[in-house]
């Protein structure tokens, strides 16, 4: 109608000319839109489309992106990396506009301080890369994924194979620059301690746009030894699983070994549970054997098992699903990959072992599918020498380990997201006997929104958002509300699973 159509010259009208709009008659809104979006089950084709896409190169652009979507009653998106496992920075149900952040991606690092500043948009892949392009014994402890981008993962927390040495990546952030509801840039000193809580652990989307972080560089040996050893359950997989609950969070810091369970189909179309332990030791072959002969010795490990490398290359082995030596850092660097699916996931941490009988009965779910991942991170070391309260996400001392469930499909059709997602609701649901409860935690970087969401036209209450909001942040909601309701006390930056604005 001339009306909508006048609406849209002055939306574009207001946003920088020089910017770069894609709206949906320009010819690559539609593979921008995708290319970047990483669980196609929320991309379908009835997934509601944002008004325009722009891809800022200047913070002056954002801004105007930001106070034109205000001022003509859009919401924004704001997309980094695009790995949301629900899809909220590509997809929302009320008219929206996306703010992709592909160009902003610059990283600056200063040897000397041991620290870099880190664009929202990079990916770990890029900031991996470009540490190890500067130091051979430097590194950054972030996710094991190259291609999450680093705006969503770190204000979410964001862990990998170093949590036990060093914590989440956010526990290694000095700084951060945000952009505000008012289009303000502000700095650590400038947002004050509360919100630069708030941005480490709560997820940025709630609170502004982060344009970069100042993280601080680790240290790592020259040389770290990775390996791997997979069980079947005829091969004792499950034993050797409930004696890793026992051990795996005390190991030595520098020893991070998670336990991957998957479905392998045989030749005949047989399905089997494989167990893999899969490992990361901040050492040699020759430091580690002894290691894991007093620590854990019921998994045989020797060292023909191991591989030592640099750590960069662990990053390839790890997100490359066991890649080697000779493969070139390179692929560290793309940003995309071919061979994305649907995905439905869901998390869980764990404060007591769980038994045997329990693990059998998941076995038996497990072999209803077809392809299913229960992803097992050990805690403790560094994660339980940092208090529940010293940054927004919580989830330290009290857990032996954390939980990703995911189930994967590769076509749609015959109601197959249905009944994959409902396969996964009741493993779940067999689960919550045996996990935290009371809240029963989640991790919000695994994003699930059965745990509960916003579909209010205005504001949530705080009592409703408090549903999820404490599964995901524990006691540590509260101040979060408070926060956002110093910062954003209309609800601008919200979505589907935002923090409500609560004023003290
Ligand atoms: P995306 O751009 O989709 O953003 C996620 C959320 O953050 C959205 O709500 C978005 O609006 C918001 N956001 C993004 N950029 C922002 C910014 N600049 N300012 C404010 N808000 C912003 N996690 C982990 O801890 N360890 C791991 O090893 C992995 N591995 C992994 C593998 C794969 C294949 C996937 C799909 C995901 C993971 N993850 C993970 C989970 C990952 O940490 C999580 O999905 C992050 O939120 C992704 O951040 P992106 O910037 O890529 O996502």
């Amino acid at each position: 109608s001339s009306t909508s159509s006048s609406t849209d010259e002055s939306f574009f009208h207001c946003l920088n000319a020089s910017q770069q709009i894609y709206s949906p008659n320009t010819t690559s809104y539609s593979s921008l839109l995708s290319s970047y979006h990483e669980n196609i089950r929320t991309s379908s084709f009835r997934a509601p489309k944002p008004f325009v896409i722009v891809t800022p190169n200047l913070e002056s652009e954002i801004q105007a992106a930001l106070l034109c979507s205000k001022k003509h009653g859009f919401k924004i998106r704001i997309r980094s990396g695009g790995h949301d496992y629900e899809g909220l920075s590509t997809t929302s149900n009320v008219p929206f506009i996306i703010i992709d952040l592909v160009n902003f991606r610059k990283i600056t690092i200063d040897m000397d301080d041991e620290t870099a500043w880190i664009q929202a948009g990079a990916t770990l892949g890029e900031v991996y890369y470009a540490i190890a392009n500067r130091s051979s014994v430097h590194a950054f402890p972030a996710g094991i994924c190259p291609t999450v981008g680093v705006g969503g993962h770190i204000s979410g927390g964001g862990f990998g194979t170093m949590l036990r040495k060093y914590g989440l990546a956010s526990d290694n952030v000095v700084d951060a620059y945000l952009m505000d509801v008012n289009g303000k840039i502000l700095n650590r000193k400038s947002m004050g301690e509360d919100l630069f809580w708030a941005i480490r652990g709560g997820g940025g989307a709630s609170f502004g746009i982060i344009l970069s972080w100042k993280i601080k560089l680790v240290n790592v040996p020259p040389k770290v030894t990775v390996f791997t050893i997979g069980k079947t359950l005829d091969q004792g997989a499950t034993k050797l699983l409930e004696k890793w609950q026992h051990v795996a969070y005390k190991l030595d810091a520098n020893l991070f070994i998670r336990a991957l369970v998957q479905i392998v189909h045989g030749k005949k179309g047989e399905k089997n549970i494989r167990i893999s332990f899969n490992s990361l030791f901040l050492g040699s072959i020759q430091e580690l054997i002894p290691l894991m002969k007093t620590s854990f010795p019921e998994l045989g490990l020797v060292s023909e098992d191991c591989i030592e490398m640099s750590w960069i290359k662990s990053t390839l082995y790890f997100g490359f699903y066991g890649a080697r030596n000779g493969d070139p850092i390179d692929i560290l660097l793309n940003r995309t990959h071919s061979d994305k699916s649907f995905f439905k996931g869901k998390s869980d941490f764990v404060k007591e072992p769980i038994s045997e009988n329990v693990f059998e009965g998941i076995w038996k779910m497990f072999l209803d599918e077809e392809i299913a991942f229960m992803i097992m991170d050990p805690y403790g070391g560094k994660m339980s020498k940092i208090s529940e309260s010293e940054t927004s996400f919580p989830h330290r001392a009290d857990y032996l380990y954390n939980i990703q469930y995911l189930v994967k499909w590769e076509r749609e059709g015959h109601g197959s997201a249905k009944k994959h997602v409902e396969w996964l609701r009741k493993l779940y649901m067999y689960m919550s006997a045996h996990v935290s409860h009371s809240p029963r935690v989640a991790y919000l970087n695994y994003r699930d929104l059965d745990l509960g969401k916003d579909v209010a036209v205005g504001n949530i209450s705080y009592i409703k958002a408090k549903v999820w909001g404490e599964k995901y942040f524990n006691k540590n909601f509260n101040r979060l509300a408070l926060v956002k309701g110093m910062v954003d006390p209309d609800n601008f930056f919200k979505n589907e699973q935002s923090i409500p604005p609560l004023s003290a």
